[in-house]
């Protein structure tokens, strides 16, 4: 059976974009139109997961309500005429089944992703941060390509990787280390270092929020010492599972399919650029807008 389950972690405090998320999740901003979460949802159920599972924790109610179908929403629409506004909504009614539990302690992804156990069971699982965004309009098809790798090379985890621009960037992710070289988007992994320095670095590769998972990250998940930050980090117990002889493949995000990444102002930004001037429109306005304050002819 196709993978076809998925585990969002959106517990996180998002202390980096406050106060913006003082008493909103940080997935809940919009990135354009939409709320990032929406995005994340989309990209999974066009890859064919079926169930999610958010992961959430205290204050962050507003997600389950966004997912839920508005009755009094719609009818309110239908009876002041401004229906053309309902398929604004149409994402209500996809085939997704959701779930919800909470994290009660902030102690990282990695326990954010055990929380899940009971839910995921004995089956393979993707795993996509609530945060992150994987090409303009999550257009991206990365998920389900994972899907199918996970499925060919009967690995243990798959993990997304965006190729760093500046080599100095390595110091703030997990970085591949890949099993000899690289040749293609696809290659095995050795092993991941979590930031390490730009002299130290197997790769500018970095973790680009998207994981497919055998339940065996569980084991390791279980076992975790607490970290940085006294953290659960995830990465540990994948490295833990390729340690014990599990099998990790990387896969590289298409150049034309950037990870938008909102945990932190810039980045937020330029996610949010980039979004509106896609958008068909508004996009030409903003862009003429934007020349005339730049200065550019
Ligand atoms: P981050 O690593 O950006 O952490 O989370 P954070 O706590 O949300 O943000 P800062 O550092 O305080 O600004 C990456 C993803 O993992 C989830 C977040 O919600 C986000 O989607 N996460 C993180 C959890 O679900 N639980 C955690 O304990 C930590």
């Amino acid at each position: 059976m196709s993978v076809d389950l998925a585990i969002v972690p959106v517990a996180g405090l998002g202390t980096r974009l406050l106060p913006a998320t003082k008493s909103q999740p940080k997935e809940m901003l919009p990135v354009g139109r939409r709320p990032v979460v929406q995005y994340v949802v989309e990209e999974l159920a066009r890859a064919g997961v079926k169930r999610i599972l958010f992961i959430t924790g205290y204050g962050k109610s507003s997600i389950e309500d966004f997912f839920d179908i508005n009755h009094q929403l719609v009818n309110h629409l239908r009876q002041t005429g401004k229906e053309d506004q309902l398929a604004e909504l149409a994402f209500e009614r996809n085939e997704v089944e959701y779930a919800y539990t909470r994290q009660r302690e902030q102690l990282g992804l990695g326990h954010a992703v055990l929380i899940g156990e009971p839910f995921s069971g004995n089956q393979p699982f993707v795993c996509a941060l609530g945060d992150s965004i994987i090409g303009l309009h999550a257009k991206s098809n990365i998920v389900e390509r994972m899907i199918e790798e996970y499925e060919r090379t009967k690995a243990d985890l798959v993990v997304a990787f965006e190729e760093l621009d500046d080599p100095r960037e390595v110091v703030h992710y997990g970085i591949a280390q890949p099993k000899g070289a690289v040749n293609g988007d696809v290659f095995e992994l050795e092993s991941l270092i979590e930031k390490p320095a730009v002299d130290e670095a197997p790769s500018r590769l970095a973790v680009a929020a998207r994981y497919v998972f055998s339940p065996s990250i569980f084991d390791e998940l279980r076992h975790t010492p607490r970290g940085k930050g006294g953290e659960i980090q995830l990465t540990d117990a994948m490295r833990a599972v390729m340690a014990k002889g599990g099998k990790g493949v990387g896969i590289r995000l298409p150049a034309d399919e950037p990870r938008f990444d909102i945990g932190n102002f810039e980045s937020y930004f330029h996610a949010f650029v980039d979004f509106a001037l896609a958008d068909p429109q508004f996009g030409p306005g903003l862009a003429e807008s934007l020349r005339k304050k730049l200065q550019i002819t």
